[in-house]
């Protein structure tokens, strides 16, 4: 009976007695690690009374267990730049030793919830003592490209939406700008959404978008979205007559700046016995798009040149730029006009006589220059 009584007690004791000293503990909350994808995380299991018992690791997201005390059971531990990937670190400090978990390279699947467990053979596991530790893996932002938007075309008056979707741990803010500094169409310089209403766009709203992807993980992720409005043609010239002596091989530029969208058709006429006459690239006249960057464009504008060569009595006329798209028409006049001498940057013998005295404004030479091309092409 005595001994029955005494059985029962050595049971109570194992299942319900109050903790003793004696008994192993994990002591410190395990803290939970911060890093970035790449880089090394640290959780320490700190344990009193250790004993013989066992201290294990598991990952609780997928389940695997890791190691026992300092020794890494996980199969899947490959090397990484001479290390492994999972290593247990056993540090004594007084009464108490640490068991810090190390991973190396984190990946996002390294993320999650690991447990620390004191095995202790004698009582059953459920009361084995357990503490949670939590990594986080930090993953600068990206953008998705296939969900987000490269090039809207849109109709006047119409509403659509700008998409920049973006991926990172924690996940990124996201701020559209317009990138020449103006305004957006929802009347704001900046807004942060992953979507950007378009609403009742107009030729203004042409442009570039940016929009920047941050979680404060280096470096931002950038987008830039480029919206174009179907519009009619618009056409402007740079100067509204040009003028240039006649039957001295000088030629004569006209310059016209057209927008639209689509991108219009540029094609020139001239006025010729009060009807007009289309012009064609050839031996008199060069047609061509400049596609050198221009300052004095805006956005969506290309600048074409006309080139009337050996200017004769009868290119004196007036002549029409056309850009012409699905959308419209619209035209600009430039005079040609005659005057007495050379106009223009390649009129050669102004610049020849202008070198020696540089000090001489290039008037003070017309008179010398004139008298010399008068001699220059007097009929012998
Ligand atoms: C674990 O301990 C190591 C060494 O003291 C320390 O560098 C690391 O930051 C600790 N980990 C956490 C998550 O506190
Ligand atoms: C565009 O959106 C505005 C405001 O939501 C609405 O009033 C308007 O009818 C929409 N226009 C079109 C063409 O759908
Ligand atoms: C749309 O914009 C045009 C000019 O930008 C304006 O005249 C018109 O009233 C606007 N329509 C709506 C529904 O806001
Ligand atoms: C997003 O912006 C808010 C407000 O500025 C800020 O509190 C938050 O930390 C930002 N989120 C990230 C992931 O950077």
């Amino acid at each position: 009976m005595a001994l029955r009584i005494y059985l029962l007690l050595v049971a109570l004791s194992a299942t319900l007695a109050p903790v003793t000293a004696q008994d192993p503990e994990i002591v410190d909350e395990i803290w939970p690690e911060v890093q970035q994808v790449g880089r090394t995380g640290r959780l320490n299991c700190t344990v009193a009374n250790k004993d013989t018992h066992t201290v294990m690791w598991h990952h609780v997201d997928t389940g695997e267990h890791i190691s026992n005390d300092e020794d890494v059971e996980y199969q899947n531990n490959p090397m990484i730049g001479g290390l492994r990937k999972y290593e247990v670190a056993k540090r004594i400090s007084g009464d108490r030793v640490t068991y810090m978990l190390v991973i190396r390279r984190l990946v996002e699947t390294d993320a999650g919830i690991y447990k620390c467990t004191i095995r202790i053979t004698s009582v059953s596991f459920d009361q084995w003592p357990t503490k949670l530790g939590k990594i986080t893996v930090q993953v600068p932002p990206s953008i998705r490209p296939g969900e987000t938007t490269a090039v809207m075309q849109i109709d006047q008056g119409q509403n659509s939406t700008l998409v920049c979707a973006a991926s990172g741990i924690p996940a990124p803010n996201i701020t559209w700008t317009k990138s020449d500094g103006g305004f957006l169409p929802i009347g704001v310089a900046q807004y942060r959404s992953r979507t950007l209403p378009m609403i009742n766009v107009s030729v203004v709203d042409m442009g570039v978008y940016r929009c920047v992807a941050d979680n404060n993980i280096k470096p931002p992720a950038e987008h830039l979205a480029q919206v174009l409005v179907f519009h009619a043609p618009a056409t402007r010239v740079v100067q509204n007559s040009v003028g240039q002596a006649q039957n001295r091989r000088f030629d004569a530029k006209l310059e016209c700046i057209v927008k639209g969208h689509p991108e219009p058709t540029v094609t020139w006429e001239r006025l010729v016995n009060n009807g007009r006459v289309p012009i064609t690239d050839d031996d008199k006249f060069d047609i061509n798009k400049q596609t050198t960057d221009n300052q004095n464009l805006k956005a969506g504008e290309q600048w074409y040149t006309l080139k009337v060569k050996n200017v004769q009595a009868n290119d004196f006329t007036d002549y029409f730029c056309i850009g012409t798209n699905t959308k419209g028409k619209a035209e600009s006049i430039i005079s040609l006009f005659e005057t007495m001498e050379c106009q223009g940057p390649n009129c050669p013998s102004l610049q020849s006589s202008r070198a020696p005295r540089p000090q001489c404004s290039a008037l003070a030479f017309l008179p010398a220059l004139v008298l010399l091309i008068g001699r220059a092409l007097r009929p012998r």
